[in-house]
């Protein structure tokens, strides 16, 4: 992955990709200007042997290229594309696919920002909406679904999972089932799942007959806190349709976007690997901690949790770097914790070198319906984590002295 799809010697021998710092690209000649447009804007098919030459950077750029190439490998997708932030990568998708009239169904709870698209955005272009749960059955959606009245009109279910912030499972294959139970050759409906939580090393959910995956790359994949970026897989055919609205919102990433994010993938897996072991740790410390009320951690899941526990071991290659736990003094004690970190940042985001500590009801999820919040269990007690690259007994020890402070 590190050197897939750079040519030293297309660029003075550099041996990284430098940054094409560049607004347009100059054509050999006209004949050659006029072939690039007619691919790019689908006039006439792309021939066999004939590469996409590049454009203008809303079109195309090699770091943005080189990058999206790089990606494809860890999902093994056909293709990719970048965004300026995950935002744009889900709400590209969720325009490009949904048209008035038409029905989307989504898991709850989502990222607070998709959940604001999705339920304030959406309704003003006449998109019908139908939230599940995670709890629910295939056959308990499905009927929910006929009974709305828009069986006929779905065209989508996006899901998210592990939900953020509860670490809630979705089963992948369950739902591309119910997907495949409403399409008609004519009409397929698709499945996106957002894969941020995972990340590209710890859930492929292609394999799980998803039809696009979405990531927030300003988390694992940029990993540094330092960019803000999103991306979105899936075949050649849908990523046709994702680029061309993307190309014309013009919300693709920048040169130098795509440059930190090539300079972050080197080190994606040696970064996850670290974060999951250093989780472990803190995830044994918060669950023998008697100042701790619960703790939502992939790697708790028993087979007592049964279906949660099957999913896991389905879907995930990983108990992932994100934990969440309720202190039982509600806000109060929560705020106090947080104030209290020394080590750990109290900040919002996740899946980056450095630890994050935040409180989903009043930061992330504020938007979401306080009814809804409180029935996913996103209550003033909970205190979400996001574990990073430092040493484990370090932030441990950080944990200790402001669960102190917590119950002055
Ligand atoms: C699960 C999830 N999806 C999407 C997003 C949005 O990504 P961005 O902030 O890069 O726009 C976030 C951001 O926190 C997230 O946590």
């Amino acid at each position: 992955m590190m050197s897939y799809g750079y040519k030293p010697q297309l660029s003075e021998g550099a041996i990284k990709c430098p940054i094409f710092q560049t607004s347009t690209f100059v054509f050999k000649n006209a004949e050659e200007g006029k072939a690039f447009f007619e691919v790019a804007y689908g006039l006439r098919a792309q021939e066999k042997n004939e590469e996409l030459g590049l454009i203008y950077s809303r079109i195309n750029n090699p770091d943005l290229e080189i990058l999206e190439n790089r990606l494809t490998l860890w999902d093994e997708a056909e293709e990719a594309a970048v965004f300026e932030s995950g935002m744009s990568a889900i709400t590209t998708v969720l325009l490009e696919f949904l048209k008035p009239g038409d029905l989307l169904v989504f898991s709850s709870p989502l990222y607070g920002g998709t959940d604001h698209f999705i339920k304030k955005i959406l309704p003003k272009f006449g998109i019908h909406l139908l939230e599940f749960t995670i709890g629910e059955s295939k056959a308990e959606v499905i009927n929910r679904i006929q009974e709305s009245g828009y069986a006929e009109n779905l065209t989508m279910l996006f899901i998210e999972t592990p939900a953020n912030p509860t670490n809630d499972l979705v089963d992948i294959s369950s739902k591309k089932e119910i997907c495949q139970y409403f399409s008609l050759p004519e009409k397929p409906v698709y499945l996106a799942v957002d894969n941020t939580y995972m990340g590209p090393l710890w859930q492929h959910p292609l394999k799980f007959g998803a039809d696009l995956v979405l990531y927030s790359a300003t988390k694992y994949i940029g990993g540094h806190s330092d960019v803000i970026a999103g991306a979105c897989l899936g075949s050649h055919q849908l990523m046709t349709r994702v680029k061309g609205l993307r190309t014309f919102l013009g919300n693709m990433a920048s040169p130098n976007t795509g440059w930190l994010l090539m300079r972050s993938l080197e080190t994606l897996k040696v970064r996850m690997d670290a974060i999951a072991a250093n989780a472990e740790h803190i995830a044994h410390f918060l669950n023998h901690h008697p100042a701790v009320e619960k703790v939502y951690y992939l790697g708790n899941l028993t087979e007592a949790d049964g279906e949660a526990f099957a999913i896991k071991n389905k879907q995930c290659l990983s108990n992932g770097g994100m934990i969440s736990f309720d202190l039982p003094g509600g806000e109060k004690q929560a705020f106090k914790f947080l104030n209290a970190l020394k080590l750990i940042k109290l900040a919002v985001s996740l899946g980056s070198t450095e630890s994050l500590a935040e409180h989903p009801a009043s930061m992330t999820h504020a938007d979401v319906d306080p009814k809804v919040r409180e029935k996913l269990s996103i209550t003033d007690k909970m205190i979400r984590l996001s574990i990073g690259v430092e040493y484990y007994e370090d932030l441990i020890d950080d944990i200790t002295q402001a669960l102190e402070k917590s119950m002055e």
